[in-house]
């Protein structure tokens, strides 16, 4: 979309800028290393970074390819600080409707798994999703997108899960499909068809995961409409044996894993996400040390996701658990109309700070190479990094540490997605708008 402006660029002036580095997960105390630039550039040339580092470096050199980058369309940073776009490992932000009274409910102590039981939880945004069209779930989506764009989120992750119907579960990746095709965030999509078992279905698990076994998985490979399978294994949802059942048929479709994971109660999909090779297992609030032991084994991405914990009024997992045991954390917000509507970037990285004894440094690899490797984008973005997509971030703060310092406020200036400013200052540039 914003296709007019891919000359090679010269971002100058950056006062602090942070990164980790690599190409794959950080894990344990590999997080905790981020590289630090003082006075920092970056050139960018077809949406890639091309190169990155200190400002005097590249002006000291002569060569060839300083003389490049030096001539390239400059662009004033003004001393603001800079980090890759974070990437949203795990949401659910194609849904309608809203469950705002059962928030109060919940507020006033009702347990998020007894509204499950009652009949309403996902259920109630399975009736007003059903009902929507393409067009409404496009225009819903849409500006939530703008709103990640705004916290710099420049990739995102959704789910379906809120159709548990042919229809509908089809409606809601397609709607991720034509989002993707208007700019902002890159959208990584998962067919959760696999998220409650639908009234249709009521008291047969096993026959409901059959029945996506057989009619969607196949619909879902054949029309590339997802990367990831992801089940919602809870007690009184899909339990462990349903779990492995159906995740072993999708992996053998050709489909890579997810898993909401001891989410509520202790049932053990942290340790099968991490048997079965899952990419992730995420939210793992009652995850025991023995599991935690397992996925810190394996090459699964432990999940976290605070703003969940923080909406239920549980404790957030401990993030300093999972990463002395020697594991790959990525955070993210868990996006839903149910138990998490927040999109908080910035109350994640106090939410880490503060409540899971994480560092600003291993929280901001979480949120951006470990989220990256979440969805097995790790080659290609997360980091900033010669030959990785160009999407960063300036923040209106002297330095990334600001991040969580400035609890749940946002510090994001201006978001580059593949090297082109798309948001600035709360809005959209002048020169990107479409007239
Ligand atoms: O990640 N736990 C299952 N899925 C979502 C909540 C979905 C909903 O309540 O609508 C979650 O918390
Ligand atoms: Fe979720």
């Amino acid at each position: 979309m914003h296709g007019q402006n891919t000359a090679p660029r010269l971002i100058y002036n950056i006062g602090e800028l942070w990164t980790p580095e690599g190409k794959i997960a950080a894990r344990g105390a590999a997080m905790q290393k981020i590289k630090k630039i003082h006075g920092a550039c970056i050139y960018v040339k077809d949406g890639h970074i091309a190169w990155v580092g200190e400002e005097a470096r590249l002006r000291a050199v002569d060569s060839a390819f300083s003389h490049e980058a030096l001539g390239a369309t400059p662009y004033n940073a003004e001393g603001l600080s800079c980090v890759p776009g974070f990437v949203d490992s795990h949401t659910h932000f194609i849904f309608a409707g809203w469950r705002e009274d059962e928030f109060f409910s919940r507020a006033q102590g009702l347990p998020y798994m007894e509204l499950h039981r009652r009949g309403g939880g996902i259920q109630n945004s399975v009736l007003a999703t059903r009902s929507a069209s393409l067009d409404d779930l496009i225009l819903l989506g849409r500006k939530r997108l703008d709103t990640m764009l705004s916290l710099g989120i420049t990739t995102v992750e959704g789910k379906s899960g809120y159709g548990l119907d042919e229809e509908t579960e089809l409606r809601q990746l397609l709607a991720m499909r034509e989002l993707s095709r208007t700019g902002g965030p890159d959208i990584v999509p998962t067919f959760l068809g696999a998220h409650s078992v639908p009234l249709e279905f009521k008291g047969e698990p096993r026959a409901y995961l059959s029945f996506l076994t057989r009619k969607l998985l196949p619909l879902v490979k054949s029309e590339k409409l997802a990367h990831f399978v992801d089940i919602f294994c809870e007690e009184g949802v899909f339990g462990l044996e349903d779990s492995r059942w159906y995740l072993e048929r999708a992996r053998a479709a050709g489909f890579a894993l997810k898993l909401h994971a001891d989410e509520v109660s202790p049932l053990g999909g942290t340790a099968l996400a991490a048997e079965l090779g899952a990419v992730s297992a995420d939210h793992l609030l009652k995850a025991s040390g023995d599991h935690i032991a397992k996925i810190a084994a394996s090459g699964t991405v432990a999940c976290l996701l605070p703003l969940t914990a923080f909406n239920l009024r549980e404790p957030c997992a401990s993030g300093r658990r999972f990463i002395d045991a020697g594991c790959a954390v990525a955070l993210a917000s868990d996006l839903n109309p149910g138990s998490c509507y927040s999109q908080s970037i910035p109350l994640i990285f106090a939410l880490a700070v503060l409540y899971m004894d994480m560092s600003i440094e291993e929280t901001l690899t979480a949120l951006t190479l470990n989220g990256a490797a979440a969805l097995e984008l790790a080659p290609h973005t997360g980091t900033l990094e010669p030959g990785k997509d160009a999407d960063f971030l300036l923040l209106d703060a002297p330095s990334p540490a600001h991040l969580a310092y400035h609890a749940g406020m946002n510090l994001v200036h201006t978001v580059f997605k593949d090297g082109i400013p798309v948001w600035q200052n709360g809005r959209i540039p002048e020169m990107n708008i479409v007239h």
